[in-house]
């Protein structure tokens, strides 16, 4: 059993029983765990085999592994032959054509659509054939600058039908960010909407996207799909409407043969250096992963309606919006509107409306609305609900507790998925019908994830600890390399503990080996569930003209898990103005978009920083969170001084 005074949850009844999930027990996960531990060839082609739709099937299951990651990425099912497309979607057409494969909720509550497999199928070939016409070619990269509509997944899988990559920009990332992104991967051609729409509100992507391609030869076409209607800008030759395209292509049935090893897609993430990376995603091993993991963990069940309220932008909605669940065969809600529009009961509301079985968020979503009271939950009836899920950031023992009580009532088990952008699917987790969960607590490793703690000088804990989590051996799902600089992917992931993967995060493990996973130990900030790296904020931060040097840490925030604090050093002679704040903001939304913002701004003398001119950002990061007895040892700093000013000046919620 766990650590003294353990607060075990067992898996309640109705979550236990009548499942198809080859792992209902511990014992079944433990001996599933060991099989791929040990074998993972054989463990993994199995998987391959049963749940994609191969042109020509692999052989092989694993090639290569991390001691020998510098002279190439690893491949899982190298001589594999597919198309992801006709996985997720012709392998369903003969079993499961009339069954809903996208159900799509869209931001007014009750509006929305849904497609079948049949129809998901014809749409997704009527737009490869769009995007054929506009001359994409296996290989080719085509960014997709999208809102929450069921086109967003269409137009992915379009691209997996032409074995084109794709790479979703998050909606909310700024022109700049977009420009970044569409130039580091060389896209032609992007794809994007009039405009988005979330909580009644606006968002003007393709303006964006016009800001973004100003100037930028590269771009041959625009293919714009129409959601509400608004005027926007249009470039004679360059842009095209998604409808009119549509309308005149000729279905690509036939889908390009990829090899199993091809890129599928890139998505930037941010690290603790430098600008965001593209982690780049493999078709075979990915979609095993995504399709492996979201059974299992979720516990998928054939009339299971399921619904993660993630944003395709992001690494969730890729995997366990569009792949795992197609792959699956499932029934995948998409949602364009957000936690509290009309009110804070939204969530629940379309549980109740559309029979949610499987319902998987985000901590600080979860926080937000508890926040809010239990009647907006109690309003809707949630009694078809069994698996709660939560991904992104740790979640507070206080706020598993609400989702479990009040939102599951104690009905439905609590699935806390750790994982990342890098990981391409769900690493640490509870097994819905067979782990005993723990508020707080990600649990037990999937088969296929073998971790290790490292402790500070470098070597593995054994048994009960806690240190860094590093992952010992390769699995399906990971991403292969950095777009176009597999140098910097070894440097990021590999480097610091030599034959392992790094993740950046810090994590317990008690004598029962299951895993808490605490946290960022490196320089990057998760903020309401949103990677954002501190050298990012500080270089945008400098660009506004009063300041002159910026340190960024993160504190404990009560919904967001974390907030920003910026410490800025002003120019000399700089008048900072009344709002510098707001400034700083506009820029940081400008920069780098609408989610990143600073939360606390405190104008310093100085940045404390050792004589060698490092900032010690253990210092600035005591005094964010409100420790500032516990800053330890300052004699190192080239002028101490600076750290009673930052002290004295501290700001707090
Ligand atoms: C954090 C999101 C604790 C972690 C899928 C990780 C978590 C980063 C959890 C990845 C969890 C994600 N418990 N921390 N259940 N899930 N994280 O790339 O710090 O956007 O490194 O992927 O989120 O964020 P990313």
């Amino acid at each position: 059993m766990t650590e003294a005074g353990n607060d075990l949850v067992a898996v309640p009844e109705r979550v236990r029983t009548g499942s198809p999930n080859p792992i209902t027990s511990l014992d079944a996960w433990r001996e599933a765990w060991i099989a791929a531990k040990d074998d993972p060839d054989a463990f993994w082609l199995r998987e391959a085999k049963a749940r994609l739709h191969w042109r020509r099937e692999p052989s092989e299951g694993l090639r290569g592994g991390f001691h020998e990651i510098a002279d190439g990425p690893i491949a899982f099912f190298a001589d594999g032959e597919l198309n992801v497309s006709e996985s997720c979607l012709d392998q369903h057409l003969a079993p499961r054509g009339d069954k809903v494969a996208i159900l799509w909720e869209a931001d007014e509550p009750g509006e929305g659509r849904s497609l079948t497999y049949r129809a998901l199928h014809q749409e997704v070939c009527r737009a490869a054939g769009a995007l054929r016409s506009l001359g994409v070619q296996k290989g080719e990269r085509v960014i997709i600058y999208m809102g929450m509509v069921p086109e967003a997944a269409i137009a992915m899988l379009a691209c997996a039908r032409l074995g084109a990559v794709h790479s979703v920009v998050f909606g909310g990332f700024s022109a700049e960010a977009l420009r970044d992104r569409v130039r580091d991967c060389g896209a032609e051609v992007v794809i994007t909407q009039d405009e988005g729409l979330r909580g009644g509100r606006t968002i003007p992507l393709k303006a964006t996207c016009d800001e973004a391609l100003l100037g930028e030869q590269g771009v041959r076409h625009v293919l714009c799909f129409q959601r509400t209607g608004a005027h926007v800008g249009w470039t004679a030759g360059r842009d095209v409407w998604w409808h009119e395209a549509m309308s005149e292509a000729t279905p690509v049935e036939d889908a390009v043969v990829c090899a199993a090893e091809d890129p599928l897609f890139i998505l930037y993430t941010s690290g603790s250096t430098g600008r965001p990376k593209g982690l780049c995603h493999t078709q075979a091993g990915y979609l095993t992963w995504t399709s492996w993991t979201h059974q299992t963990v979720f516990d998928l069940r054939e009339d299971d309606v399921y619904a993660c309220v993630a944003d395709v932008g992001w690494i969730t909605g890729h995997s366990y919006i569009v792949y795992g669940p197609l792959c699956n065969g499932a029934t995948t809600l998409m949602f364009e509107s957000t936690p509290s529009y009309p009110d804070a009961g939204r969530y629940w509301e379309l549980c109740a409306r559309h029979g949610v079985t499987i319902f998987y968020t985000a901590p600080t979503a979860i926080r937000a609305l508890a926040a809010q009271g239990d009647a907006f939950v109690q309003a809707h009836d949630r009694s078809r609900l069994r698996v709660l899920g939560t991904v992104g950031e740790p979640i507070n023992p206080e706020a598993w507790q609400w989702y479990f009580d009040v939102v599951g009532e104690g009905r439905c088990t609590i699935v806390d998925t750790w994982w990342q952008t890098e990981t391409g699917g769900i690493c640490i987790t509870p097994i819905a019908p067979a782990t005993p969960t723990r508020p707080g607590w990600a649990t037990l490793p999937n088969p296929g994830i073998v971790p290790a703690l490292m402790d500070e000088h470098g070597r593995p804990i054994v048994g009960p600890g806690e240190g860094r989590l590093c992952l010992s051996q390769p699995w399906p799902g990971m991403a292969r390399t950095v777009w176009g600089d597999h140098e910097r992917y070894v440097a990021t992931y590999f480097a610091t503990f030599p034959g392992y993967y790094f993740t950046g995060d810090g994590c317990r493990r008690d004598g029962a080996g299951y895993h808490l996973v605490t946290g960022r130990v490196d320089d990057v900030l998760n903020v309401a569930g949103h990677r954002i790296g501190t050298a990012e904020f500080e270089a945008v931060i400098v660009t506004v003209e009063a300041i002159a040097e910026a340190g960024v840490v993160g504190f404990p925030h009560p919904v967001k898990g974390q907030g920003v604090y910026a410490y800025v050093v002003l120019q000399p002679g700089a008048e900072p103005g009344p709002d510098l704040q707001a400034l700083v903001n506009n820029v940081c939304r400008a920069q780098i978009g609408a989610h990143a913002k600073v939360d606390l701004l405190q104008i310093v003398p100085g940045l404390p920083k050792t004589r060698s001119g490092k900032v010690m950002r253990r210092i600035l990061r005591k005094v964010a969170e409100g420790q500032p007895e516990a800053l330890g040892d300052v004699s190192t700093l080239a002028d101490p001084s600076v750290v009673e000013a930052i002290v004295a000046g501290a700001k707090s919620l």
